[in-house]
């Protein structure tokens, strides 16, 4: 092909482009001019045949034939799809590739909660709430917990200018509940908790408890204990199962604390249940009365059990996370793995 030729090519390109008055027949200019089997390739092609000291200029004229035809292409297109738009027409361009947002994940400390909700539901719980800023009689009083336990201290809770707290458990729940009905009450309250205590790998100021309370007529330990492991075994798998060690807490009496078999060595022992074979979970106990009289119910004639749990430590031990810090970074690198 000779200079002059493309030349002639490149104007009756522009002229075609220019003459356009929908976006298929440019389609079809641009196919015809610069396509893969158009004008521009042969173009090209024709670069190999130009005689040596010819070749630059024969490059300049081949580029240019793009580079002017490409853009009044573009120039068109743009133009058209004003139009187009100004009219009322779509200009949504269907060829487009599309735009890959990327799949988001559930929290683990969400689908953990989520997990718990749905486990209790099946044996008849019901979700309760309470607030983050509490009284202090709510988060200590009610729960026979005495003015001069440590755990008041400001160097443990964080006390607001009001003289309310961020609660430091989420147990003041099970207080409000019975404040406000009549037994039989079966309840679990997930939610957010507050202490001062310096953040490592296993401690955030921060962090999240699941509240377990049911009172009603004839309530046993045997029945906690029941409970305990039904939700063992559906959060953790079959063949987990649950233990009381004798403990204290102010509000049950007797209280003990609740482990579960360790659901890595089932038992055997290894690293993560420190060769024991168990991993505490819970603290728990029968409501004491002391609690009952607090909120007007009748201990002669009810008994209850009542339970919490941190759910950063489920989280961390069903998921084998070794850092609690791991839950607060919001590292799409971590929260990558529970998509
Ligand atoms: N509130 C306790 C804590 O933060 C956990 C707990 C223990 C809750 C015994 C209970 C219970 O309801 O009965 O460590």
């Amino acid at each position: 092909m000779t200079l002059d030729e493309i030349d002639k090519i490149k104007e009756e390109g522009l002229r075609e482009c220019d003459a356009v008055k929908t976006l298929p027949e440019l389609e079809a200019v641009r196919i015809k001019y610069i396509g893969r089997n158009g004008f521009l390739p042969q173009i090209m092609k024709g670069l190999k045949d130009v005689s040596p000291d010819e070749r630059s200029e024969y490059g300049r004229i081949a580029n240019e034939f793009k580079n002017r035809v490409g853009s009044a292409l573009d120039l068109k297109k743009a133009e058209l799809a004003a139009g187009g738009a100004a009219n009322g027409e779509s200009t949504f361009d269907y060829s487009m590739p599309g735009i890959w947002r990327g799949l988001g994940a559930k929290h683990p400390i969400s689908s953990i909660i989520e997990e718990t909700i749905r486990i209790f539901g099946r044996l008849g719980f019901t979700v309760a709430e309470g607030p983050d800023v509490e009284t202090g009689y709510h988060n200590f009083e009610a729960l026979n917990t005495p003015a001069h336990h440590p755990s008041l201290d400001n160097t443990d809770t964080f006390w607001l200018e009001t003289g309310e707290l961020l609660r430091t458990q989420t147990s003041p729940v099970q207080i409000r509940v019975m404040e406000g009905r009549k037994p039989p009450v079966r309840i679990i309250t997930p939610g957010r908790c507050y202490r001062r205590d310096t953040t490592d790998a296993t401690h955030s100021a921060n962090f999240h408890q699941v509240e377990g309370l049911y009172v009603d007529r004839n309530v046993s330990l045997a029945d906690l204990k029941g409970t305990l492991a039904y939700f063992a075994r559906e959060m953790m798998g079959p063949g987990v199962d649950v233990r009381f060690r004798p403990h204290f807490f102010p509000f049950t009496e007797p209280s003990v604390e609740a482990d579960f078999t360790c659901h890595v060595c089932g038992g055997k022992g290894c690293r993560v249940c420190k060769n024991s074979g168990w991993i505490e979970i819970a603290g728990a106990g029968m409501v004491d009365p002391r609690v009952f009289k607090k909120v007007g119910y009748d201990s002669e004639e009810f008994t209850g059990y009542a339970f919490g749990m941190g759910i950063e430590r489920i989280a961390m031990i069903k998921y084998g996370i070794n850092d609690i810090r791991f839950l607060y970074e919001n590292d799409a690198r971590f929260l990558q793995q529970f998509v």
